[in-house]
């Protein structure tokens, strides 16, 4: 097992080792947290701190799990009643927790780049001290991502979950691309899969991610469709639904995150559901296993019909949360040396 990286920030130089690895440790963390007793002593005296610039109810409470399950110290951090109203920096803000003797830094924040800042910034003044990005604006989120891989490879091989189970499979990302930094990482850690990876969403909420993207016209594919791939990364984006259901092995779903839509991008929710909506009657195109993710919190039928979001023969959304702890486990024992 080989684990160099001090920080998490990003999955976009990840290696498929890597994700092995933690897919690996995440697999052990599930078993140790199925016993009687869940805690191991492998943090015992070590300081995790959180800090949540942005609002969180799943992420900030399996990072707090994860580190009580591990014997760390917590630390959490609350923006409202913080010294930050005082005029404080988010860097002091850091270095007053660094003080106290934090080893890793948990963060999330509404601006891309928040984390990446903290860490340059502990590096510099040389201090081991691991940050770990738990959502940056509209960036990255690569702790979820890696949880939805852990998810899916789970459900393939439970004994053995590994990156290469989801070569090949078909993979549709719906919804709001724009906004996701959860999209965003799942790019990463999917194409890396040798997985499909088909995104669809209304033309306002779908962004060019890459400049290789190439128009079937330009390819030479005839199509009415307005498909457009990226031939590279096995990444296609599709302005309906329907071909990127076509014979998919999974769906994620994304919450229409309107706290980030300044315009107009959207007619109204109720148009959203019936060209976007998950519904029972569009698991017809899919694989007759299909299952269907969401990271929450979710828009009760918006992005999803209520029936499907609760059938667990279809759902995998409660298991990405339980998941969650493990693969965080995970990556804070990775961060803080992996020993013991
Ligand atoms: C996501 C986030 O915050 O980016 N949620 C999460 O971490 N579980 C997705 C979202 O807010 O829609």
């Amino acid at each position: 097992m080989s684990w160099t990286r001090r920080h998490v920030l990003s999955l976009s130089d990840f290696t498929p080792t890597e994700y092995d690895t933690v897919l690996q440790t995440a697999n052990s963390f599930q078993e140790v947290l199925s016993r009687r007793t869940k805690k191991v002593p492998t943090l015992q005296g070590q300081v995790v701190t959180n800090l949540f610039f942005e609002p969180s109810t799943r992420t900030r409470s399996s990072f707090e799990l994860a580190a009580k399950r591990l014997s760390a110290d917590i630390l959490n951090f609350a923006p409202g009643s913080s010294s930050l109203s005082k005029g404080e920096t988010i860097l002091d803000t850091a270095k007053t927790y660094l003080a106290m003797g934090t080893d890793m830094m948990v963060i999330r924040h509404k601006e891309a780049g928040v984390p990446q800042a903290i860490a340059t910034e502990m590096d510099r003044l040389g201090v081991r001290v691991g940050v770990l990005n738990a959502g940056d604006g509209q960036h990255e989120h690569p702790s979820q991502a890696l949880l939805d891989l852990f998810t899916l490879c789970n459900v393939m091989d439970p004994e053995q979950p590994h990156l290469s189970l989801l070569k090949d499979k078909k993979i549709a990302i719906v919804g709001d691309i724009l906004h996701s930094r959860v999209a965003r990482s799942n790019i990463w850690s999917l194409t890396a899969s040798g997985a499909e990876v088909h995104l669809a969403g209304p033309p306002t909420l779908l962004p060019m991610l890459f400049s290789d993207f190439v128009k079937p016209e330009d390819s030479g594919a005839k199509s009415e469709e307005p498909t457009v791939y990226s031939p590279v990364r096995k990444l296609f984006l599709h302005w309906t639904l329907a071909p990127a259901l076509q014979n998919a092995d999974f769906i994620m779903t994304l919450r229409l995150q309107k706290e980030r839509m300044t315009n107009y991008l959207l007619p109204s929710l109720r148009e959203y559901h019936q060209q976007f909506g998950i519904t029972r009657d569009r698991l017809a195109l899919c694989k007759p296993d299909v299952k269907v993710l969401h990271p929450g919190p979710v828009n009760r039928g918006v992005e999803i019909s209520s029936d499907l979001m609760d059938d667990p023969q279809f759902s995998l959304i409660s298991q990405q949360v339980t998941s969650g702890v493990a693969v965080r486990m995970a990556l804070l024992y990775l961060m803080g040396g992996g020993k013991g």
